[in-house]
């Protein structure tokens, strides 16, 4: 139940309605939960969210995202179906059986890591797990503090809010957060002129699980209001080559363990890229020799006709470290003057192309700027520059 509070001059006669829940990015995905109220109006069971409104649609920092959001037939709904992340998994379910132990809200919660890593998934599951609902939103598309409240004041007890890409809020929302995260009560002003006040709204207690690819880009209060904050991890080649089995089960094909650690092998270390990979092979296979078991082969002619290689490096990638080597004498470069000459969105660099290639030991990031490494070269079949004087030192 909501209190309103009245800050103001003149106390409100009648108790405020909370806004409406705001519909601009809002999806709301229904737990199994007994006592759901049907109200909700913008409440679908099972949830199928129309991409165009997937917060994953909004993380718009590169072509490679755009479609793909991730169907909700495929997307694991309870710990014991997500593949990976043994470490995270086993944390995250101690303090939702203790939250739930104490019939209380879990504590709020920071997932950062590369995207299509399975943030979102995750709160997907601690929604279930916990047999709440979950209510998704995005950084952009709360523009201002009036939609945060429609969020917030939708939630029901112990509900989830997701916020994708939470580094990407404004500073006067990101403030209107803090009271909520803290004292679960928002002030929204309301009336024009000598009219004008604050009310403030209960709210009912909630879990804020937030996602963010960029850390580094949060600021030291937010991050301070989490309880819990925790990295998701490129997956090894076996988890992924597992969830190319997975999704190919529940997709109605069969695959041959070979392809699908092919696949694994060859998707950066990412689930959404092994799954959205694993519906290009099908496509191929499936021309090429109409509906049967797809085979090794069959996968490597697929990857080799999409332009993902051996190590899973795409033409964006290839196209990075070529540059840097042929360009730039191997590095340093900057990451404007690299963005720059590629064409391509600072920010697609930094937090899609380059998490893997630093991981995966293609790229250095020094306070310098980028060098493409040796086995970048030997990779791309490239001479690398001997360095310079200058660059001797790094
Ligand atoms: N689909 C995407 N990510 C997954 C995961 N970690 N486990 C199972 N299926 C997935």
């Amino acid at each position: 139940m909501r209190v309103p509070h009245d800050d103001g001059p003149q106390g409100p006669k009648k108790p405020p309605r909370a806004p409406r829940a705001a519909k601009a990015g809002a999806v709301i995905a229904e737990p199994h939960r007994p006592d759901a109220k049907a109200a909700r109006a913008v409440t679908t069971e099972p949830h199928r969210p129309d991409p165009k409104d997937s917060p994953e649609r909004a993380l718009v920092s590169g072509a490679r995202q755009q479609g793909e959001a991730e169907v909700a037939t495929i997307r694991p709904q309870r710990f014991a179906e997500y593949i990976g992340q043994a470490a995270l998994k086993r944390k995250l379910e101690v303090f939702v059986r203790a939250a739930q132990g104490r019939n209380e809200p879990l504590d709020h919660t920071l997932l950062h890591g590369p995207p299509g890593l399975g943030k979102t998934t995750m709160a997907h599951i601690l929604a279930h797990e916990l047999g709440v609902k979950l209510h998704l939103t995005s950084g952009p598309a709360i523009e201002h503090k009036g939609i945060l409240a429609g969020h917030l004041t939708a939630l029901g007890a112990r509900d989830v809010l997701f916020i994708d890409e939470i580094h990407r809020l404004s500073p006067t929302v990101e403030e209107s957060l803090y009271s909520a995260m803290e004292d679960g009560r928002i002030d929204l002003p309301v009336g024009e002129g000598t009219r004008a006040r604050t009310i403030g709204f209960e709210l009912a207690p909630f879990t804020l699980v937030g996602a963010t690819t960029r850390t580094a880009l949060l600021s030291g209060p937010l991050r301070d209001r989490f309880q819990i904050l925790e990295g998701i991890e490129f997956y090894g080649d076996d988890e992924l080559a597992a969830i190319v089995l997975r999704t190919a089960g529940l997709l109605g094909f069969a695959i041959s363990k070979e392809a699908a650690l092919e696949i694994g092998q060859r998707s950066r270390g990412t689930p959404r890229i092994a799954n959205r990979l694993t519906r290009r092979v099908r496509d191929f296979a499936q021309v090429a020799a109409g509906p049967r078991r797809i085979e090794l082969r069959d996968t490597k002619q697929a990857l080799h006709e999409l332009g993902i290689d051996e190590a899973g490096l795409d033409a964006l990638d290839r196209r990075m470290l070529t540059m840097i080597v042929e360009n730039f004498r191997g590095g340093p470069v900057g990451v404007d003057a690299l963005a720059a000459s590629l064409g391509e969105p600072r920010d697609t660099l930094e937090g899609v192309v380059e998490p893997f290639l630093l991981q995966r030991g293609f790229l250095l990031r020094t306070h310098r700027g980028r060098l493409a490494t040796a086995k970048a070269a030997r990779h791309l079949n490239l001479e690398l520059p001997a360095p310079g004087q200058g660059e001797l030192e790094l």
